[in-house]
């Protein structure tokens, strides 16, 4: 609000000068004068009376008492554009920011002001003056329309909530606005409640899109705990099933998520039918040789089309085994008008990522440079685990151990050289070490024999949120994938490449090294992870942060909370529970 009230006014530009000071004064003396009496009975006397001026000055700056109207409410209508329409306006690419500044600004007492307001509803009201209102406001009406009718269409589509109508739900925020500012205008100012007014707006945007706005952090009335430390989630996160579905609608869709290698479709009508938990993927290689990806379901009916597994549709079609629906390999249905949903897919460097939404980044897939040695290593296996935990306890237990902050001597008699960066936009977070080399440890003076000078070169992890873990050693690359199956389950995907050839006894002793020395590959703590789960659950135990949580793991709480702010409060939303 600071920021906003240092803004220059260009609406009253012209009451720098000594004319333009006196012209601004009247108008203020007149916007007064028609809180007090509405167009119809204000005067040129009353004005003067209020602004303790001649009757003489108005008719110097004003031709008639009309006019001197006409100028109020435009000064009203032109102040109303440049301190809420433009900044509002200015943010509209971050729509949770525009809207929370939009009612901030509405609300505020120098626009909202009981003085203000009444002028506003008194030209609207008088049918005598409803035509001047019309002719200076109704651009200004339809913009702010408009406006807020392109925020909550890039609501719908963020939180990627389709069936909601962007029209009836602006036409709704405008009505709450309008409705307190009405309250407003029948209230001293020591009487209005802002706080209370703002509050009633952002519940109405918090009930449409649930977990996308911040709690009223000020407002006793929430009955919510205060905003919590990103050093420790609240417990009722790790067991929401509301929140699972506010995750997977809020944080998956626009993240590339690796599926396979390319290897695995060498040829014309080749497919494989993949489960990432958070999309059913059938990826396909058409007739003309081109990858295709489709959400592998049917458009009649969401169930598998395809079994999960890998083969060929060649000279076949997609059928639909409960009514004979069928796809060509372009995803067109055969003489209908339905179409196979498409996916995202990229295929950079032969590792295959699809993606079923818009992320931050309109197309750029981070994973290409950081997983481009994969795609020239020999492929290792691949492997899966169910762990009894949600999913974000398990990204934070494999953060914990495997990308440590530099300080973090758990692992020091491992690694020297320590370094832990989160990326420009939070985006993704890089560890590296090196192995220590005055070390004693058996296991890692036999690594470096084996791998001779290549041992020297840093090991790398990355991590990109919110679920995938890449980690590059000299003898290969490791990527973890954290699925969520539901609240409290969760799918880790495992898949590996080496270096060396396969066949190469060495091979099999830097594989086996490679999973002592390294947390991602020998795999977590399962055990540890299913314990603290039931921990949250059963016992209603709350985790708290401690000091191995200062490294990459708090970053990751941070990247959840910017996107779901509800997470920083220790009790659910209400609509929630
Ligand atoms: S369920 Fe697929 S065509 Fe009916």
């Amino acid at each position: 609000m600071s920021k906003k009230k240092g803004k220059p006014r260009q609406a009253a530009r012209g009451a720098r000068s000594g004319h333009g000071r006196q012209r601004q004064h009247l108008i203020d003396a007149c916007i007064s004068a028609l809180h007090l009496y509405g167009p119809s009975r204000t005067t040129v006397e009353k004005v003067v009376a209020i602004a303790d001026m001649s009757p003489g000055i108005v008719r110097f700056y004003f031709d008639s008492k009309a006019a001197m109207l006409v100028a109020s409410l435009r000064f009203l209508s032109d102040e109303f554009e440049e301190r809420v329409l433009t900044p509002v306006a200015g943010l509209k690419n971050t729509p949770v920011a525009a809207l929370e500044l939009l009612v901030d600004l509405y609300l505020d007492p120098e626009i909202a002001s009981a003085r203000k307001v009444s002028v506003w509803y008194s030209f609207w009201g008088e049918a005598s003056s409803r035509q001047e209102y019309y002719d200076i406001c109704g651009q200004k009406d339809e913009r702010f329309a408009a406006l807020l009718l392109d925020l909550i269409g890039r609501m719908i589509g963020e939180s990627g909530q389709p069936q909601l109508d962007p029209d009836g739900i602006s036409l709704g925020l405008i009505g709450v606005l309008e409705m307190l500012w009405q309250g407003f205008a029948f209230q001293t100012e020591t009487a209005i409640d802002r706080a209370a007014a703002k509050h009633r707006c952002m519940a109405y945007l918090r009930s449409v899109f649930p977990g996308r706005f911040a709690l009223n952090r000020a407002g006793a009335a929430d009955a919510h705990a205060p905003a919590r430390s990103p050093g420790a989630l609240p417990g009722w996160s790790y067991q929401s099933a509301r929140l699972n579905a506010v995750e997977r609608e809020t944080l998956f869709p626009g993240s590339w998520q690796f599926a396979c290698h390319e290897s695995r479709l060498p040829n014309a009508g080749d497919y494989a039918a993949i489960d990432l938990c958070v999309e059913r993927a059938l990826i396909l290689r058409d007739a003309t040789g081109a990858l295709r990806a489709f959400r592998n379901s049917c458009p009649a009916q969401p169930h598998v089309l395809v079994a999960q597994g890998a083969g060929s549709l060649i000279n076949e079609d997609i059928v639909c085994r409960a009514h004979g629906l069928r796809f060509a390999l372009d995803g067109s249905a055969l003489g209908r008008v339905e179409r196979l949903h498409a996916l995202q897919i990229d295929a950079t460097g032969g590792l295959i990522f699809l993606r079923s939404g818009a992320g931050t980044n309109a197309s750029a897939n981070p994973w290409v440079t950081d997983a481009g040695p994969l795609a020239v290593m020999h492929l290792g296996a691949s492997g899966e685990q169910l762990i009894a935990a949600n999913w974000k306890l398990v990204v934070e237990q494999l953060l914990e151990i495997s990308m440590p902050a530099s300080d973090y001597v758990a692992d020091a008699e491992i690694w020297s050289s320590v370094a832990l960066a989160a990326g420009g936009t939070s985006d993704r977070l890089a560890w590296s070490g090196e192995l220590n080399a005055a070390t004693r440890r058996w296991s890692v003076a036999r690594y470096q024999a084996i791998l001779g000078a290549d041992a020297a070169v840093a090991w790398r992890r990355i991590f990109m949120p919110p679920n995938q873990l890449l980690e590059i050693r000299p003898d290969g690359v490791t990527l973890l994938q954290i699925l969520p199956v539901d609240a409290g389950l969760s799918r880790l995907l495992r898949h590996t490449a080496s270096t060396m050839s396969p066949s190469a006894r060495a091979a099999a002793a830097a594989d086996h090294l490679a999973q002592r020395l390294s947390p991602c590959v020998r795999g977590m703590g399962t055990a540890l992870i299913e314990s603290i789960q039931r921990g949250i659950v059963n016992f209603g135990y709350e985790p708290t942060p401690t000091r191995a949580t200062a490294g990459a793991a708090l970053l990751f709480r941070a990247w959840v909370v910017d996107r779901i702010p509800a997470l920083a409060y220790a009790k659910p939303p209400a609509d929630w529970r």
